[in-house]
């Protein structure tokens, strides 16, 4: 199987995880494409969903389900979504469709994060897929300069404007061997809207799709 068909295979198998007559956290990706498409050809009844990009909402709408805004909902039994990297312990690396913002935001109104990757996602420490950080453009040079003090090397991904106005700063050469306490560090640097570990925000179940089918990972 290729990794398109991988992620197909995982985005049918979130189907799973669909909570029954609730509205639904959706995340943002080609997996999430695959699981949104997967949802419509289900015939699965869903009240609604909360969306964390323009891109999943519009396809969304274009198969008739419905967006509701996250003031809508006081919460979400599910938030479902793809990753750039996952480790042995639910950690992850996001953003790398430069949504990671409105994911954080849709995945903290969650109880429960369910992660569907294909198995190239799956790693030992998270750092080597390039790390997304939105930024407020006048921080881009002192955050590059902070970066480099932890080893990283921070670029501006050219012409990508968020959804939110800001910018993404891509960091190369990160092993991130604590998630947890790297994620509180660079959140509370001026200019960081959000970085792109999800640590506190991890996911508790990994649908990971790889040769020998779907695996369930839970953490
Ligand atoms: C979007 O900003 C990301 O967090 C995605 O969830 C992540 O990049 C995975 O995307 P793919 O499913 O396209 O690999």
């Amino acid at each position: 199987m290729n990794q398109d068909q991988l992620k197909q295979l995982v985005g049918r198998a979130a189907l799973d995880y669909v909570p029954a007559g609730q509205v639904l956290g959706v995340g943002t990706g080609s997996t999430v494409d695959c699981f949104i498409d997967a949802l419509a050809a289900s015939g699965l009844s869903v009240p609604g969903a909360v969306s964390s990009s323009e891109r999943s909402t519009q396809r969304l709408l274009k198969h008739g389900i419905r967006v509701l805004d996250a003031a809508e909902v006081t919460g979400l039994a599910v938030y479902i979504d793809g990753a750039d990297e996952i480790d042995g312990r639910g950690y992850m690396v996001k953003g790398g469709g430069a949504a990671l913002t409105r994911e954080k935001i849709v995945a903290d109104l969650a109880d429960t994060f369910v992660c569907i990757a294909d198995a190239s996602k799956l790693v030992q420490t998270l750092g080597a897929f390039p790390l997304p950080v939105e930024i407020i453009p006048m921080a881009a040079a002192q955050l590059t300069r902070r970066f480099s003090r932890l080893g990283g090397e921070a670029r501006l991904r050219e012409g990508v404007v968020t959804d939110n106005g800001g910018h993404i700063l891509d960091v190369r050469g990160l092993s991130i061997t604590d998630p947890l306490a790297f994620e509180a560090e660079v959140n509370q640097w001026p200019g960081v809207v959000t970085v792109g570990v999800f640590a506190r925000h991890k996911a508790q179940v990994c649908l990971l799709g790889g040769a020998d089918g779907v695996k369930t990972l839970t953490f």
